[in-house]
């Protein structure tokens, strides 16, 4: 058994991690407490996958339990959704000494999240996620919500797990885009802190996206929680440190929002993200060109869609200046300094870094 620690004061949470895990849910949500009852959030296809052989877990142990299904998809981070469970959770009877689980992707996580903070003024929870994106990053660190019709993720609050379960066996269900996306976010951990899991990664890509070496799995796993939790641990809303997790999420956000959310996974526009993050770099001197080109050379193995012809510079910019982590005072931008050390600078108009970047990669 694999476990990390998210060292935060009264609300410190352990990340277990090891393949099988799912179908021992119950024995641990039962050592830490005694909950009248749970309530079970994931969506239909996970639910299909996995919601029975959890919630049996969940019975075997004692916990009268409900199983609450949402459609697939970003759809669901909805006031629509949101306002469905509080109205379900009331129907089935859930109060304050009851606990919600949510078992799915980064939606159901942070979805049921929020849920969970806002019901009754706040309820516990635990994640069980089962993408790689949420094994990584979204089901630690205690970020909750949904989107607003005017943006996405606008609305939501910090709200602490009780723990997180985690089983890489889950992955394998999973499709290969969802895989190459939350490898894009494992990479991202190596750039902004660990150059000897960068290295790690340029060995072992091939391998960790079949999934083939479950021993690899589980270190990649861990490496990128323990990150996570040291980061999170140091800085949990975001004053300083915690913004080194949003390194290539500048442009990422940006062509997300440009492509209406429609067209790439977050983790795929992350990865262009991150190549134009490391270009700025080394533009403004301070990333040297043989880790830009290792750093070219590792994103480009990860198989993404192209940057549409239609996306121009101007529109990409505009879209960084309405990221909701800009400030009145411009935005601050994740850079890095070498592979596993990051610089942030304040910026304020990007359009012509980004149409020199632009025009690079489209040559
Ligand atoms: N809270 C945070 O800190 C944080 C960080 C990053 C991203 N996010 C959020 O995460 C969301 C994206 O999460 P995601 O990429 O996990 O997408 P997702 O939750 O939509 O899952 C992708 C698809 O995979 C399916 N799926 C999930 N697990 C599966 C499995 N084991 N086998 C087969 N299919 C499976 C789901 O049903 C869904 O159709 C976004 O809403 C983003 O805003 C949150």
């Amino acid at each position: 058994m694999s476990i990390v620690h998210v060292p935060l004061r009264d609300r410190g949470y352990d990340i277990w991690i090891e393949p099988g895990l799912i179908g021992q849910a119950g024995s641990f949500v039962g050592r830490s407490g005694n909950f009248s009852r749970i309530a079970l959030i994931t969506d239909r296809t996970v639910s299909g996958l996995y919601g029975e052989s959890v919630a049996e877990s969940l019975r075997e142990a004692g916990f009268q339990t409900h199983i609450l299904t949402v459609p697939d998809g970003e759809d669901s981070k909805s006031y629509r959704e949101l306002e469905r469970l509080h109205t379900e959770l009331i129907g089935a009877g859930m109060t304050r000494d009851g606990l919600i689980a949510a078992l799915g992707g980064g939606v159901v996580g942070d979805l049921a999240g929020f849920t969970a903070a806002t019901f009754l003024r706040g309820v516990p929870f635990i994640q069980i996620p089962t993408t790689l994106l949420a094994q990584v990053d979204s089901s630690v660190g205690g970020k909750t919500g949904i989107n607003h019709p005017l943006g996405k993720n606008l609305v939501g609050s910090f709200h602490q797990p009780l723990m997180v379960l985690m089983d890489p066996e889950t992955l394998k269900t999973l499709g290969r885009r969802d895989l190459w996306a939350g490898l894009a976010e494992v990479v991202k951990y190596g750039l902004i802190r660990d150059a000897g899991f960068f290295a790690f990664l340029e060995e072992n890509l091939d391998a960790l996206f079949r999934l083939s070496d479950e021993t690899d799995v589980v270190r990649m796993l861990n490496t990128c929680c323990r990150i996570k939790a040291e980061v999170v641990g140091l800085d949990e809303r975001e004053g300083g440190l915690r913004r080194i997790l949003n390194f290539g999420h500048t442009l990422g956000h940006a062509l997300e929002a440009a492509t209406e959310y429609g067209y790439f996974r977050h983790g795929e526009a992350v990865v262009w993200g991150m190549r134009w993050a490391a270009w700025e770099s080394h533009r403004q001197g301070l990333l040297a060109a043989p880790e830009l080109e290792r750093i070219d050379r590792l994103l480009g193995r990860l198989v993404v869609p192209p940057i549409p012809e239609t996306v121009d510079a101007s529109v990409l910019a505009e879209k960084t200046r309405l990221d909701k982590k800009q400030s009145a005072r411009g935005l601050n931008l994740v850079l890095l300094e070498r592979i596993g050390n990051t610089r942030t600078v304040r910026v304020t108009d990007l359009t012509d870094q980004i149409k020199g970047w632009l025009d690079h990669v489209r040559t």
